[in-house]
């Protein structure tokens, strides 16, 4: 046992895309991408802790989307104290527990902020003492947003979207989520984004933030940063979905900033100027019914970090929201 104890807990934030641009897929079935992420505040919280009694990983997951997520080797947290284990040369004992709060399948990489959250709890646990860069490399072996995750705030990743490199930015922005019932499969939308592009020569990449958009996130500007989100994957998302389309609709018909469907979707973020104009639009979304779910959440946040636990007590057997 380290010297955090028998049980770490650890946040690690969920993202949206400012911008997604997608060029060429390669020979492992991966596209080329220009992503830029911001991470907000909407946090998977991970417990680590001691096995009692039997060795080896387990996971328990809580949440809202708490029943679509496999409690197997699959399960990235697993996969993620698995990996660490290996490549740290200590016994993989540890017993995971997730409490959601990003959708599943939802495009905001949730499942890549439990195995960045996992990363950071098992190293602390076991006092493996890996630095930050070492975990950010395991992160990319795991999924191509891990490595934002565990980096947080504003950032560039190219490659898969695993090469991520902080962008200077300042102020604080106010987003509202509409969420999905049902989640989209990442490559579903990947593969129907190359559909729609049948016969025409990929895009172009340059491994750069789009000017406009480094322009917009300097001088800390929404209504500039609105008017350049972009996303490569919106039209394979809402040929899917084509009920996003209304939700995209609503928001402009609100005066919103901007919005983009998040990564693969089905999320859709909209930008507004304040917190009282988040909540104002949030009202509207809920009362059309064209979003199963609404969050308000500011942006960027901080990368998976540890948090104190909660007293655990007979009332609240588990951690609570602070
Ligand atoms: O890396 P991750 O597990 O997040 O990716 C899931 C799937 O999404 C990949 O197997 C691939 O089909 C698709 N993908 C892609 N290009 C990327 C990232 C993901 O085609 N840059």
């Amino acid at each position: 046992m380290s010297a955090s104890g028998d049980r770490v807990v650890v946040r690690a934030p969920a993202k949206i895309n400012l911008a997604l641009r997608v060029g060429a897929l390669d020979e492992h079935g991966y596209h080329d991408v220009v992503s830029v992420y911001q991470a907000v505040s909407l946090f998977e919280e991970v417990t680590a802790s001691v096995p009692e009694g039997g060795a080896g990983l387990s996971v328990t997951v809580r949440g809202p989307g708490a029943a679509g997520v496999p409690l197997d080797g699959t399960n990235l947290a697993i996969r993620a104290a698995r990996l660490l284990a290996e490549r740290a040369g200590v016994p993989a004992e540890a017993a995971l527990s997730i409490r959601k709060a990003a959708p599943v399948a939802g495009g905001m990489a949730g499942g890549s902020a439990d195995a960045a959250a996992a990363l950071l709890a098992c190293d602390l646990l076991w006092g493996t003492g890996l630095t930050r860069d070492e975990l950010v490399e395991l992160g990319a072996e795991l999924g191509s947003d891990v490595p934002f995750s565990l980096v947080g705030g504003t950032a560039l990743g190219t490659g898969r979207g695993d090469r991520v490199t902080p962008v200077l930015g300042r102020g604080d922005y106010h987003w509202v989520l509409a969420l999905a019932t049902d989640g989209l499969s990442t490559p579903a939308v990947y593969a129907e984004h190359d559909r729609l592009q049948a016969g025409r020569p990929a895009r172009e990449l340059e491994p750069q933030v789009p000017a406009d958009l480094a322009h917009a996130l300097r001088s800390g500007d929404a209504a500039r940063l609105g008017a350049c989100l972009e996303n490569d994957l919106q039209d394979a998302a809402c040929s899917l979905r084509p009920e996003l389309r209304r939700v995209l609709a609503l928001g402009e018909d609100h005066g919103v900033l901007g919005s983009t469907v998040s990564g693969s979707g089905p999320t859709v973020a909209l930008l507004v100027p304040d917190s009282s104009s988040a909540l104002e639009l949030a009202v509207a979304l809920t009362a059309s019914g064209v979003a199963s779910d609404v969050r308000r959440v500011t942006g960027p946040a901080p990368g998976a970090r540890q948090v104190e636990p909660v007293a655990t007590s007979p009332h609240h057997p588990s951690q609570q929201s602070r």
